[in-house]
Protein backbone atom coordinates (compact mmCIF):
# COMPACT_ATOMS: atom_id res chain seq x y z
CA UNK A 1 0.00 0.00 0.00
CA UNK A 2 1.32 3.12 -0.40
CA UNK A 3 1.11 6.16 1.81
CA UNK A 4 -0.42 9.02 0.37
CA UNK A 5 -1.71 10.75 3.29
CA UNK A 6 -0.67 11.16 6.89
CA UNK A 7 -2.18 13.06 9.53
CA UNK A 8 -2.26 13.67 13.29
CA UNK A 9 -5.91 14.07 14.07
CA UNK A 10 -6.54 14.26 18.07
CA UNK A 11 -5.34 12.83 21.29
CA UNK A 12 -7.51 11.22 23.47
CA UNK A 13 -7.54 10.83 27.37
CA UNK A 14 -10.02 8.02 27.02
CA UNK A 15 -12.29 5.73 24.59
CA UNK A 16 -15.38 8.30 24.68
CA UNK A 17 -12.95 11.51 23.19
CA UNK A 18 -11.90 9.02 20.26
CA UNK A 19 -13.28 10.27 17.11
CA UNK A 20 -16.16 8.26 15.25
CA UNK A 21 -15.44 4.58 14.73
CA UNK A 22 -16.00 4.68 11.09
CA UNK A 23 -13.08 3.31 9.49
CA UNK A 24 -10.23 0.20 10.20
CA UNK A 25 -8.38 0.94 13.33
CA UNK A 26 -4.62 -0.64 14.13
CA UNK A 27 -3.34 0.45 17.34
CA UNK A 28 0.38 0.36 18.43
CA UNK A 29 1.50 -0.81 21.57
CA UNK A 30 4.89 -2.10 23.36
CA UNK A 31 7.04 -1.29 26.18
CA UNK A 32 8.33 2.27 26.48
CA UNK A 33 11.16 3.18 24.40
CA UNK A 34 10.90 -0.05 21.76
CA UNK A 35 10.57 2.22 18.70
CA UNK A 36 6.49 2.54 18.07
CA UNK A 37 7.37 6.34 16.95
CA UNK A 38 9.60 5.50 15.46
CA UNK A 39 7.93 2.54 13.73
CA UNK A 40 4.65 4.86 12.61
CA UNK A 41 6.97 7.49 11.49
CA UNK A 42 8.73 5.09 8.92
CA UNK A 43 5.51 3.08 8.04
CA UNK A 44 4.14 6.09 7.18
CA UNK A 45 7.32 7.52 5.53
CA UNK A 46 6.92 10.95 7.76
CA UNK A 47 9.89 11.64 9.49
CA UNK A 48 8.44 13.27 12.62
CA UNK A 49 4.63 12.54 12.56
CA UNK A 50 5.08 10.78 15.88
CA UNK A 51 7.57 12.33 18.02
CA UNK A 52 10.74 10.22 18.53
CA UNK A 53 12.10 10.46 21.84
CA UNK A 54 15.18 9.58 23.85
CA UNK A 55 13.87 10.01 27.62
CA UNK A 56 11.05 7.31 27.50
CA UNK A 57 7.65 7.80 28.21
CA UNK A 58 6.29 10.40 26.40
CA UNK A 59 3.27 9.41 25.10
CA UNK A 60 0.49 9.44 27.79
CA UNK A 61 -2.52 9.53 25.59
CA UNK A 62 -4.29 7.75 22.70
CA UNK A 63 -2.98 9.29 19.64
CA UNK A 64 -5.07 9.05 16.26
CA UNK A 65 -3.08 9.39 12.79
CA UNK A 66 -5.68 9.41 9.60
CA UNK A 67 -4.02 7.89 6.73
CA UNK A 68 -5.10 7.82 2.97
CA UNK A 69 -8.42 9.62 3.12
CA UNK A 70 -9.44 10.40 -0.52
CA UNK A 71 -12.58 12.45 -0.74
CA UNK A 72 -12.47 12.17 -4.55
CA UNK A 73 -13.06 8.25 -4.61
CA UNK A 74 -15.16 8.98 -1.02
CA UNK A 75 -12.50 6.38 0.55
CA UNK A 76 -12.53 7.06 4.16
CA UNK A 77 -8.66 5.45 4.60
CA UNK A 78 -7.81 4.09 7.99
CA UNK A 79 -6.72 4.98 11.57
CA UNK A 80 -3.20 4.69 13.08
CA UNK A 81 -3.28 4.78 16.90
CA UNK A 82 -0.04 5.82 19.37
CA UNK A 83 -0.65 4.34 22.36
CA UNK A 84 1.87 4.85 25.53
CA UNK A 85 3.89 1.83 26.49
CA UNK A 86 3.84 0.19 29.26
CA UNK A 87 6.82 -0.61 31.79
CA UNK A 88 8.12 3.06 32.32
CA UNK A 89 9.72 2.69 35.32
CA UNK A 90 9.09 6.35 36.54
CA UNK A 91 5.43 6.21 36.39
CA UNK A 92 3.76 6.53 39.81
CA UNK A 93 1.12 3.83 40.86
CA UNK A 94 -1.59 6.28 40.28
CA UNK A 95 -0.60 6.85 36.76
CA UNK A 96 -0.13 3.35 35.78
CA UNK A 97 -3.23 2.85 37.21
CA UNK A 98 -5.03 5.35 35.05
CA UNK A 99 -2.82 4.12 31.88
CA UNK A 100 -4.16 0.69 32.91
CA UNK A 101 -7.89 1.51 33.04
CA UNK A 102 -7.37 4.01 29.79
CA UNK A 103 -6.13 0.83 27.98
CA UNK A 104 -8.36 -1.71 29.05
CA UNK A 105 -11.33 0.74 27.84
CA UNK A 106 -9.70 1.21 24.74
CA UNK A 107 -9.01 -2.03 23.75
CA UNK A 108 -11.97 -4.05 24.70
CA UNK A 109 -14.43 -1.50 23.90
CA UNK A 110 -12.90 0.82 20.66
CA UNK A 111 -15.36 -1.23 17.74
CA UNK A 112 -13.45 -0.73 15.20
CA UNK A 113 -10.43 -1.64 16.50
CA UNK A 114 -9.02 -4.65 14.14
CA UNK A 115 -5.65 -5.34 15.66
CA UNK A 116 -3.46 -4.04 18.02
CA UNK A 117 0.59 -4.55 17.17
CA UNK A 118 2.69 -5.53 20.15
CA UNK A 119 6.18 -4.14 19.66
CA UNK A 120 8.70 -6.31 21.10
CA UNK A 121 12.65 -5.51 20.78
CA UNK A 122 14.17 -8.03 18.83
CA UNK A 123 18.11 -7.49 20.43
CA UNK A 124 16.68 -8.90 23.67
CA UNK A 125 15.52 -12.32 25.29
CA UNK A 126 11.62 -12.92 25.95
CA UNK A 127 10.76 -10.28 28.46
CA UNK A 128 8.15 -11.49 31.23
CA UNK A 129 6.48 -7.59 30.88
CA UNK A 130 6.00 -8.73 27.22
CA UNK A 131 4.28 -11.95 27.93
CA UNK A 132 2.31 -10.56 30.44
CA UNK A 133 0.93 -7.52 28.50
CA UNK A 134 -0.04 -10.03 25.76
CA UNK A 135 -1.36 -12.54 28.06
CA UNK A 136 -4.22 -10.03 29.24
CA UNK A 137 -4.79 -9.35 25.62
CA UNK A 138 -5.68 -13.14 25.45
CA UNK A 139 -8.01 -12.57 28.19
CA UNK A 140 -9.56 -9.60 26.95
CA UNK A 141 -10.28 -11.46 23.62
CA UNK A 142 -8.28 -8.98 21.74
CA UNK A 143 -6.90 -9.24 18.29
CA UNK A 144 -2.46 -8.88 18.04
CA UNK A 145 0.08 -9.15 16.24
CA UNK A 146 3.66 -9.02 17.17
CA UNK A 147 6.29 -6.63 15.78
CA UNK A 148 10.08 -6.78 16.56
CA UNK A 149 11.97 -3.93 16.34
CA UNK A 150 15.25 -2.02 15.89
CA UNK A 151 16.71 -5.20 14.00
CA UNK A 152 19.74 -3.37 12.48
CA UNK A 153 21.56 -3.03 16.41
CA UNK A 154 21.82 -6.93 16.00
CA UNK A 155 23.66 -10.01 13.88
CA UNK A 156 20.86 -11.58 11.83
CA UNK A 157 21.25 -14.43 13.73
CA UNK A 158 21.01 -13.22 17.43
CA UNK A 159 17.72 -11.79 16.18
CA UNK A 160 16.55 -15.11 14.32
CA UNK A 161 17.51 -16.39 17.81
CA UNK A 162 15.37 -14.07 19.67
CA UNK A 163 12.42 -14.42 17.83
CA UNK A 164 12.45 -18.01 17.77
CA UNK A 165 12.80 -17.71 21.73
CA UNK A 166 9.62 -15.26 21.66
CA UNK A 167 7.61 -17.49 19.30
CA UNK A 168 8.16 -20.54 21.72
CA UNK A 169 7.65 -18.63 24.89
CA UNK A 170 4.19 -17.84 23.48
CA UNK A 171 3.77 -21.24 22.14
CA UNK A 172 2.96 -22.09 26.19
CA UNK A 173 0.30 -19.94 26.46
CA UNK A 174 -1.07 -19.67 22.84
CA UNK A 175 -2.31 -22.66 20.44
CA UNK A 176 -2.43 -20.34 16.96
CA UNK A 177 0.30 -18.21 17.01
CA UNK A 178 0.04 -14.96 15.85
CA UNK A 179 1.19 -13.11 12.26
CA UNK A 180 4.82 -11.35 13.39
CA UNK A 181 6.90 -8.90 11.42
CA UNK A 182 10.61 -8.61 11.81
CA UNK A 183 11.29 -4.52 11.06
CA UNK A 184 13.89 -2.25 11.26
CA UNK A 185 13.04 1.99 11.43
CA UNK A 186 16.73 2.74 11.00
CA UNK A 187 16.89 0.55 7.69
CA UNK A 188 12.82 1.01 6.92
CA UNK A 189 12.91 -3.12 6.42
CA UNK A 190 9.92 -4.77 7.48
CA UNK A 191 7.84 -1.66 5.86
CA UNK A 192 5.84 -3.20 3.14
CA UNK A 193 4.65 -6.53 4.90
CA UNK A 194 3.23 -4.64 7.47
CA UNK A 195 1.45 -1.78 5.21
CA UNK A 196 0.19 -4.96 2.72
CA UNK A 197 -1.39 -7.17 5.86
CA UNK A 198 -3.05 -3.65 6.75
CA UNK A 199 -4.52 -3.08 3.53
CA UNK A 200 -5.63 -6.61 3.22
CA UNK A 201 -7.56 -6.08 6.59
CA UNK A 202 -8.49 -3.12 5.01
CA UNK A 203 -10.33 -4.76 2.68
CA UNK A 204 -12.22 -6.73 4.93
CA UNK A 205 -13.38 -4.25 6.91
CA UNK A 206 -15.73 -2.93 3.99
CA UNK A 207 -16.35 -6.20 2.32
CA UNK A 208 -14.44 -6.27 -0.59
P1 LIG B 1 8.13 6.13 24.09
O1 LIG B 1 7.05 6.78 23.30
O2 LIG B 1 8.96 7.10 24.84
O3 LIG B 1 7.63 5.03 24.96
O4 LIG B 1 9.16 5.43 23.08
P2 LIG B 1 8.87 4.75 21.67
O5 LIG B 1 8.50 3.34 21.84
O6 LIG B 1 7.95 5.59 20.84
O7 LIG B 1 10.34 4.75 21.02
P3 LIG B 1 11.00 5.80 20.00
O8 LIG B 1 10.49 5.58 18.62
O9 LIG B 1 10.88 7.17 20.57
O10 LIG B 1 12.51 5.28 19.99
C1 LIG B 1 13.27 5.17 21.18
C2 LIG B 1 14.76 5.19 20.81
O11 LIG B 1 15.09 4.03 20.01
C3 LIG B 1 15.16 6.39 19.96
O12 LIG B 1 16.43 6.80 20.37
C4 LIG B 1 15.16 5.85 18.55
O13 LIG B 1 16.03 6.55 17.69
C5 LIG B 1 15.63 4.41 18.75
N1 LIG B 1 15.09 3.51 17.71
C6 LIG B 1 13.80 3.29 17.41
N2 LIG B 1 13.66 2.39 16.41
C7 LIG B 1 14.91 2.02 16.05
C8 LIG B 1 15.45 1.10 15.06
O14 LIG B 1 14.74 0.43 14.28
N3 LIG B 1 16.80 0.97 15.04
C9 LIG B 1 17.63 1.68 15.86
N4 LIG B 1 18.93 1.48 15.75
N5 LIG B 1 17.17 2.55 16.79
C10 LIG B 1 15.83 2.72 16.89
MG1 LIG C 1 6.68 7.19 21.39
Amino acid sequence: MEIKSAAFLISSAKLSQCPEPDRPEYAFIGRSNVGKSSLINMLTGRNSLAKVSGSPGKTTLINHFLINPDEKSGDKGWYLVDLPGYGFAKRSKSQREQWQKMIAEYLQQRANLQVIFVLIDSRISPQKIDLDFINQLGEWGVPFNIVFTKTDKNKQSETAKNVKDFIKSLSAFWEIIPEYFITSSVKKSGRDKLLSYVEGLNFRFWGE
